[in-house]
């Protein structure tokens, strides 16, 4: 097991390279595999995740040819995967879980879908209870948890409204509703993130959003592409987050994915004074992208709550762990979901921030970080609790801490950023 040392830094500066979006590289894999032909998906995301969907893909028949800037797949058809010999392992990835559940549930053959240690403490009912509306026969530990026994059958279609919002539940019912008999509808009480939406558009299926109901028609005949993922914001964010923090910082990011159900926490940085210039904004493949540039700021902290968790949940982590640079401090609400995350984010942060000096309270529903006036933060040794986020955001507020900070397990951020703590070193000026 690795550890990771982090010295105070200076500065960072430069551009950073990010790996591809995790959550638009899952499903353009999905669907590239049920789609007729070969796709080419540029600048598929090389974190463990997005790898866990393309071994799953490869064990239902997908032939998947990986190359260094691209990955090739030969898809099967809707109807055309194959039942697996052995069971799927999602690893620690949700999306992969949930995704293919819905995928799962309409095909004439069964299969088990397990997952690492953590991915069988999540909660799967938000998916096992939509998804048996459909008629789908699932088959999950101690009632929602994985490994799922999935016996394939025919799907009806179903009029759903989400009592969470997520998106990982929304586009296992839309996939499912593919293989469905008539219309599937998901109404969300927040948009979350629509890149299944979009990108279902680009492969050739049928799916209207109206005022917060999503509905698809079933059975289309999806259409192999040659698609660019853009660099994930939600990795970027590390990084924006160390030059908020360090003194003279400027840091590039080009080619950033910018869909506005993704940019909510740019909004929130600039609304509490960070100065990020967007720029190039293009469309591509449905998606908007663009580069960022970012410079050192001082920032005054503020309060998130409401549909700002479900819209900024992957960045809360290192929302919370930039509390102790900012003037008022930051607290979230409203949050009960970074409870069921890749671990018990709340806890994991009111621990870790609370070992390097910070002064945290711990709500059942979230946290208080307080700012700049508790004091600077020192350096501790951490337990990221095998969580890449919780990983990664404390190795940034180490940065701006007044000792050596160690990670330790350092390796998990790998399931979203490979490189990532050379890629942040190689920047940094100390
Ligand atoms: C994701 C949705 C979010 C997010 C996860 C990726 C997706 O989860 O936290 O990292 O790709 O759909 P929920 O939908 O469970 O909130």
């Amino acid at each position: 097991m690795s550890k990771a040392r982090i010295e105070p830094a200076l500065t960072i500066e430069g551009i950073v390279d990010l790996p591809g979006d995790k959550s638009i590289s899952h499903r353009y894999a999905v669907l590239s595999s049920l789609a007729e032909g070969n796709s080419e998906i540029r600048n598929y995301s090389a974190a463990a995740d997005c790898q866990s969907t393309l071994e799953c893909l490869r064990r239902l028949g997908v032939e998947i040819e990986s190359a260094k800037h691209a990955i090739r797949i030969s898809g099967k058809g809707l109807r055309g995967l194959a039942a697996p010999r052995r069971t799927l392992d999602a690893g620690n990835s949700g999306t992969t879980m949930r995704l293919l559940a819905g995928v799962l549930a309409g095909q004439d053959f069964s299969s088990t879908i397990t997952g690492d240690a953590s991915l069988r403490r999540r909660p799967m009912k938000r998916i096992l209870d939509p998804l048996a509306a459909m008629g789908a026969r699932i088959t999950a530990r101690d009632g929602g948890l994985a490994p799922l026994e999935i016996r394939g059958t025919r799907l009806h279609s179903i009029d759903y409204t989400l009592p969470v919002a997520s998106a990982q539940v929304k586009s296992a019912i839309l996939l499912a509703g593919l293989f469905a008999e008539g219309d599937t509808s998901v109404r969300e009480p927040v948009a979350t993130r629509d890149h299944l939406e979009i990108a279902l558009r680009e492969f050739g299926a049928r799916v209207v959003s109206i005022k917060g109901e999503i509905r698809i028609q079933p059975g289309p005949r999806l259409e192999a592409r040659n698609l660019t993922v853009p660099g994930d914001l939600s990795a970027a964010v590390f990084f924006i987050a160390a030059a908020l923090i360090l003194p003279n910082s400027n840091l590039v990011a080009h080619d950033v994915g910018l869909n506005p159900a993704r940019t909510r926490i740019l909004d929130f940085l600039i609304s509490v004074g960070a100065p990020i210039h967007v720029a190039s904004l293009q469309s591509r493949d449905g998606e908007l992208v663009g580069d960022l540039a970012v410079r050192h700021a001082p920032l005054r902290g503020g309060e998130i709550s409401g549909a700002q968790v479900a819209e900024m949940i992957d960045e809360l982590p290192m929302l919370a762990a930039l509390g102790p640079f900012t003037e008022k401090g930051i607290e979230i609400r409203g949050a009960q979901e970074l409870r069921v995350k890749e671990s018990d984010r709340v806890a994991a942060l009111a621990e870790s921030l609370g070992r390097m000096g910070a002064r945290v309270q711990e709500f059942p529903d979230g946290l208080r970080v307080e700012g700049r006036r508790a004091g600077k933060l020192h350096g501790a040794k951490i337990d990221p609790r095998g969580d890449h986020r919780i990983a990664m955001a404390l190795a940034v507020a180490g940065l701006g801490a007044e000792s050596t900070t160690t990670i330790q397990n350092a390796e998990c951020a790998d399931v979203s950023f490979p490189g990532f703590f050379t890629t942040l070193e190689r920047m940094l000026e100390r």
